[in-house]
């Protein structure tokens, strides 16, 4: 085992970009130094889902192959105890898992996973939906499966996450006329000075609060702070999922102060939950099932993982995560059971480019 730790040692201090290790990952984990990875991203094998190429006496630590849902989830919680042992402190785990229909049941497999792993103290911040946008089975009794499930867990509730890095440019940007500043979409604030000076809904003092409030809204989209705004305003605009200030923290606003106003950040606008990226299938033909798009780990990488960060695949397939790290100037550990993915990851980092599409 004396290489292994070399191995790994080499891309810890960065004597390598990265390092491919060949073997089971519960054991391998075993062998990294404590708090040592800052961000892991990985897709381990579903449930009942496919048979993996490995040889015969690897079939049992192969995971996915439990004849209890119960016992798999154990066993993936165990796993990621111990991943949780290797990552640093500020550390993100992304985990890309699908679901499985036994006996016409759809198993919820995904959430049953994400609810041990909080269970053993992961923090979970995003249940992120992976929308593959196509599918083809034949089902004539219920719809087409289109979604996977992104978690995101972390350690602690302080962790290292760079949103600006993630932040979608805006496609259009204010433009002034004889009047003044007009949004990206066409608001001036004009309409909302009206309503304001006109309402019977606010008192005097609401409403001298919202004349001010608009003109620094307007002063920021003028200093380019931002490029757009709503304002919603007592009597005139409804909440947006309930009048009721139970329900609605807006709805809240509306009632105490007579309006708000919500901005868009002249940096972009920060993705959203539901991702739509049409599954890999460059080397699904050779080799694997369930490779990763390259886009999938793009806000991954740059929101959770520092510049020259370390990033994990306990499950690494054919290296998407591993070749995704080193095209962002990070770098990257992968295991893998099946020596032929290995290979096939191996042959992958060989290539000097790879292509990307952002979205
Ligand atoms: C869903 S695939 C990962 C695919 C990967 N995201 C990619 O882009 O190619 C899961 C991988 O985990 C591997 N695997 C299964 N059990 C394992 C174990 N106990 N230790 C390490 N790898 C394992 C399988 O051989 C398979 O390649």
């Amino acid at each position: 085992m004396k290489s292994l730790e070399r191995e790994i040692q080499a891309v810890l201090e960065g004597k390598q970009r990265y390092g491919l290790l060949w073997g089971e990952c519960q054991q391998l984990l075993d062998y990294f130094p404590a708090e040592s990875i800052d961000c892991v991203i990985t897709s381990p094998p579903y449930w009942k889902l496919r048979d993996y190429e490995v040889d015969n006496e690897q079939m049992d630590v192969l995971i996915g192959n439990e004849d209890d849902p119960k016992e798999y989830v154990n066993r993936l919680v165990e796993i990621f105890s111990k991943v949780k042992r290797v990552l640093k402190p500020t550390g993100s785990l992304w985990l890309n898992i699908g679901d499985k229909y036994h006996n016409k049941n759809l198993m919820g497999m995904p959430w049953r996973v994400a609810l041990g792993l909080q269970d053993d103290g992961w923090i979970l911040r995003n249940d992120i939906i992976w929308d593959q946008m196509k599918g083809t089975q034949s089902v004539k009794d219920r719809l087409r499966d289109v979604y996977e499930h992104i978690f995101h867990f972390v350690k602690r509730p302080k962790y290292y996450y760079d949103h600006d890095k993630i932040r979608i440019k805006p496609e259009k940007q204010p433009t002034t006329n004889g009047n003044g500043i007009i949004s990206a979409t066409g608001v001036s604030g004009k309409k909302y000075r009206e309503q304001i000076l006109s309402s019977t809904h606010l008192n005097e003092q609401e409403r001298q609060a919202a004349l001010t409030a608009l003109e620094e809204t307007l002063a920021k989209m003028r200093r380019g702070e931002i490029v757009d705004f709503r304002m919603t305003i007592r009597g005139q605009q409804r909440t947006y999922h309930s009048d009721s200030k139970q329900v609605s923290g807006r709805a809240k606003e509306i009632e105490d102060k007579g309006f708000f106003i919500i901005t868009s950040h002249a940096k972009g606008y920060i993705p959203s939950d539901i991702w739509r990226i049409v599954p890999e299938d460059i080397w699904r033909k050779d080799a694997h099932y369930a490779v990763f798009p390259i886009e999938l780990l793009e806000v991954p990488l740059k929101a959770t993982c520092p510049p020259n960060g370390l990033v994990l695949d306990p499950f690494m397939g054919t290296g998407s995560t591993i070749a995704a790290a080193i095209h962002f100037g990070q770098r990257g550990l992968g295991i893998e059971i099946s020596q032929n993915y290995i290979q096939v990851a191996e042959e992958r980092l060989k290539e000097s480019s790879i292509q990307m599409s952002f979205y």
